[in-house]
C-alpha cells in the first residue's frame, strides 16, 4: 500500500530535525519529507504551490519559523513574511488536509503563569505577535492542530538552536551569562516535544495543545542545570533580574498548563531536572 506523504518544514532546525529523525520508528506508515530552507523557501509561494502539486502531501508539520525573538524585533517584515504569511499560505493549501503548527508560550504576557489553552493570548513582542496572528490563520481550519511549546533543549543540526547549545557557545567564548531569577518557563527536551507531537498527530488531535516540561523553572535555574552537566566548559552564570532589563518588554512567567495534552499522551511529560538526572542518553 502506498504510504501517505507528509511534509516536515524546518527540518534543518531543532524540533523539525527531531521529528524527522523519529518518524521511521513512530510513524512507519507515513512517508515523511524533511524540508529545509535550502530545499524549499516557504516565502516563495509559487514554489511551494508547485512542490505541493508534485508531492501531494496529506499533511504538513510546520516547524519552519524565524524563532529567535531578537531577530524578529530587528527584522519585523521578515518575521511577518515567514511566521505569518508563509504559515497562512500553508494553512490554506492544506485546507482539505491536515496541518500541525508550532506556536509558543510567549503568546501570553507572563503576568499570571500556568496558562491553559483557553486563556486569552496577549503577546508582548514581534515574535509573539506573529505567532498569535499565525495561530488565527491556522485555526480557521478546525481540523488543524496548534502546539504551543516552551524553551526546547537538545542537539540541533547547526548546533545553535537549543538553549543548552547557546549557553555552551557563550561559555566556550569565556563569556559570563546573566540569567534572570524571576523569569519562568517550562523547559522541555526537543526529543520529548517531537514524541508528544507524533502521538497527537497519530490520534488526529485538533485545536490547541500545550506541550512543555512539567517543571516551572527560572532561567537561572535552567542555566544551573546545564552548567552542572558541563564543568569542562568552566561555565560562568550570574543571577540577574527582569526588572533591570532595558530591552523590549519580556514576559515574566509563561509557564504552561499541559493537562490537556498530558491526558492524551502515553507517557508523562518530564520536568527538566528529572529528565537531566534520569535520561539514558547524555541530555545536553
Ligand atoms: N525551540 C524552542 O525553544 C521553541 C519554543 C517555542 C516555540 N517554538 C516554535 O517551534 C517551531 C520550531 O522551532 P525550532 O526551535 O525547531 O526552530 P529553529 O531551530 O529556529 O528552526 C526553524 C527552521 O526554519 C527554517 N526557516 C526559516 N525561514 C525559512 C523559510 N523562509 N523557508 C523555509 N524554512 C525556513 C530555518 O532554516 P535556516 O536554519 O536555514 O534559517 C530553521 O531551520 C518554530 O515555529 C518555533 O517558533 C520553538
Amino acid at each position: 500500500m502506498k504510504k501517505h506523504t507528509l511534509w516536515i518544514t524546518g527540518a534543518g532546525g531543532l524540533i523539525g530535525s527531531h521529528l524527522a529523525e523519529m518518524a521511521p520508528s513512530v510513524a512507519p506508515d507515513l512517508a515523511p519529507m524533511a524540508l529545509t530552507r535550502q530545499n524549499l523557501d516557504l516565502t516563495n509561494h509559487d514554489a511551494v504551490a508547485r512542490r505541493f502539486a508534485l508531492d501531494s502531501p496529506e499533511m504538513v508539520i510546520h516547524c519552519a519559523a524565524i524563532s529567535d525573538s531578537r531577530q524578529c524585533e530587528n527584522h519585523p517584515e521578515l518575521a511577518q513574511r515567514v511566521n505569518v504569511e508563509a504559515t497562512a499560505f500553508l494553512a490554506e493549501l492544506f485546507a482539505s488536509r491536515r496541518m500541525v503548527f508550532f506556536s509558543t508560550d510567549l503568546v501570553f504576557d507572563g503576568i499570571r503563569g500556568n496558562y491553559a489553552e483557553g486563556d486569552a493570548p496577549h503577546p508582548l513582542g514581534v515574535y509573539a505577535r506573529t505567532k498569535v496572528e499565525a495561530e488565527t490563520a491556522v485555526l480557521a481550519h478546525p481540523q488543524h492542530l496548534v502546539i504551543r511549546t516552551s524553551l526546547n533543549c537538545g542537539t540541533s543540526p547547526k548546533g545553535n538552536r537549543g538553549f543548552n547549545e547557546t549557553l555552551a557557545t557563550a561559555w566556550k567564548q569565556n563569556k559570563v551569562t546573566t540569567l534572570f531569577v524571576d523569569e519562568f518557563r517550562c523547559p522541555i527536551p526537543a526529543s520529548i516535544t517531537a514524541l508528544a507531537t507524533w502521538e497527537l498527530v497519530l490520534e488526529e488531535a485538533q485545536g490547541i495543545f500545550h506541550v512543555a516540561g512539567s517543571e516551572r523553572l527560572s532561567r537561572f535555574a535552567i542555566g544551573q542545570l546545564v552548567a552542572n552537566r558541563h564543568p569542562e566548559l568552566n561555565p560562568r552564570i550570574e543571577p540577574g533580574s527582569i526588572q533591570d532589563y532595558e530591552g523590549p518588554p519580556r514576559a515574566a512567567d509563561c509557564s504552561l498548563n499541559c493537562d490537556e495534552a498530558q491526558s492524551r499522551l502515553s507517557f508523562l511529560l518530564p520536568g527538566l531536572t528529572e529528565w537531566v538526572n534520569t535520561s539514558p542518553v547524555a541530555p545536553f
